[in-house]
């Protein structure tokens, strides 16, 4: 592929790709957002969701950018004249989402941290605290948590600067495998707690969660659909180009349909293993704590630690070590998606490719959010945006890291994945992204399903998860 860097195998390239689905979205994301959504309805809307919209937008964006070679920017001013402007969003929303995504990623640097204390019995452990005082501690404690917030930040920035086959591709082939096998491990402590079998049934059997007053009602279903559709796009890294840019690595040779089902798979299946992972222990723990949101990893897992004497301290190692790994590898691609565009300007102005000027700049101006973000401590610490912005307080400005969530995944990557789906089904035309999918005789086998939904169901559901969203946050 000319001068630029690409990817230095096929399975490096997958293993990225899945790197950057697979994250924090799977695992602090989804246990926490089918907690509070009504459990089996949840998971059941998010996979239909996934099927029609999450592969279709996958298929097209990999397509996309293995066609013009390009990253988001130029995809988009390249071939369309309607919708030039959309590659712009794909600067955008990564910034945002990388303000939260990093504080996020320093919790859990700051929870390995306290279950080494807790090891050793470090005054840096929970010193007899209750899991929640813990959590509120940290919360409350600013310079801890922008300290940590910042070493994550400085994690990601240096990986990317490393470029796209000497820092991605090594990070991610050994990072995400080994996620895997971690995982398991906490399933099989989570689920064989007492009482874990309630966390099972709230995610598998319908109704049980109503019959059995874990929660009052049925939720609305408009809600979940668009809290599925915001939490399905944002696991999958989808509406926003980032697997435009990672389609534009791709090689000729590679079945872009088989690619995207690879990285869906395995990204669902995470999410249901951290589903399985984080529910069943809430149940058998703290059942009457929170049953979604976002202290849910925190707390509730601690909470499984915390039962187990020393092992459950090395378990708890062990269990934030892979939620950073699978942290990293996601936000490494947040902020490639960003310094391929400026590296991709460069090299064509024939000033080399300077990433490492990008990522230094890109990844100070991802610190500065992430600042912000740290220190208003999910709102507790009285610079949440209502009281910045001198607003009534409502639960979409309460605290920094919803308020950037809901600007990103609830709306910036539906109206991407809607535009790009508008753009490809009745601008370009299907014959673009089958002719894409279909180079060096490879069969594209799902054609047909990639044809009608693209055109009418996937735009479609877009625009009920936008009004969804839009009805949730200030209606
Ligand atoms: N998909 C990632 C996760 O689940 C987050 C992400 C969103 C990464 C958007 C890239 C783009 O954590």
């Amino acid at each position: 592929m000319d001068e630029r860097k690409g990817f230095g195998s096929h399975f490096g390239f997958l293993m990225a790709a899945v790197g950057s689905a697979v994250g924090l979205g799977n695992i602090w994301g989804f246990p926490n957002k089918m907690g509070a959504n009504g459990g089996f309805l949840f998971l059941i809307i998010y996979l239909i969701l996934a099927a029609l919209c999450g592969y279709i937008i996958m298929v097209g964006e990999l397509a996309l950018g293995r066609k013009t070679g390009r990253g988001a920017v130029d995809t988009y001013r390249s071939l369309t004249k309607r919708f030039k402007w959309l590659g712009w969003l794909a600067i955008l929303s990564p910034f945002l989402i990388l303000g939260f995504y990093c504080t996020l990623g320093g919790y859990c640097l700051k929870y390995m941290v306290l279950n080494v204390g807790n090891l050793f019995s470090a005054s840096f452990g929970n010193n007899g605290l209750a899991s929640a005082e813990v959590f509120g501690n940290m919360l409350s404690n600013q310079g801890e948590s922008v300290a940590y917030g910042l070493i994550f930040v400085l994690i990601t920035l240096l990986i990317v600067a490393g470029g796209v086959s000497g820092g991605i591709e090594k990070f991610c082939s050994v990072g995400m495998p080994c996620l895997f096998f971690m995982l398991l491990i906490v399933i099989i402590r989570s689920c064989t707690l007492p009482g874990a079998v309630d966390g099972l049934k709230y995610m598998f059997v319908p109704g049980w969660a109503v019959a059995n007053g874990v929660i009052e009602k049925a939720p609305n279903f408009l809600e979940v659909l668009s809290s599925a559709g915001g939490q399905m796009f944002f696991s999958l890294s989808l509406g926003m180009g980032i697997m435009i840019t990672y389609g534009s690595y791709l090689d000729k040779k590679e079945n872009i349909e088989k690619n995207a089902l690879i990285i869906l798979v395995c990204d669902t299946l995470i999410a249901l293993m951290a589903g399985l992972a984080v529910m069943p222990a809430r149940f058998a723990l703290d059942p009457t704590g929170d049953i979604g949101g976002p202290k849910l990893l925190f707390i509730t897992m601690q909470n499984v630690f915390n039962t187990m004497g020393v092992v459950g301290y090395i378990f708890g190692i062990i269990f934030y070590l892979l939620v950073i790994l699978a942290a990293v590898s996601s936000s490494i691609s947040l902020l490639e998606v960003v310094v391929a565009h400026f590296v991709d300007k460069a090299t064509e102005n024939g000033k080399g490719d300077k990433r490492k000027v990008y990522s230094i700049i890109a990844g100070i101006a991802c610190g500065l959010l992430c600042l912000l973000v740290c220190l208003d401590g999910l709102g507790g610490n009285g610079i949440a945006p209502y009281q910045l912005l001198h607003l009534p307080m409502a639960n979409w400005n309460d605290n920094w890291l919803d308020f950037l969530d809901m600007l990103s995944e609830g709306l910036m990557m539906p109206l991407g994945a809607l535009f790009m789906s508008i753009c490809i089904g009745w601008e370009l035309g299907v014959q673009v992204v089958d002719d894409e999918c279909s180079l060096c005789g490879v069969r594209f086998k799902s054609r047909k399903f990639f044809n009608v939904c693209i055109k009418y169901i996937t735009p479609i559901l877009m625009v009920l998860i936008l009004y969804g969203q839009i009805h949730a946050f200030f209606l």
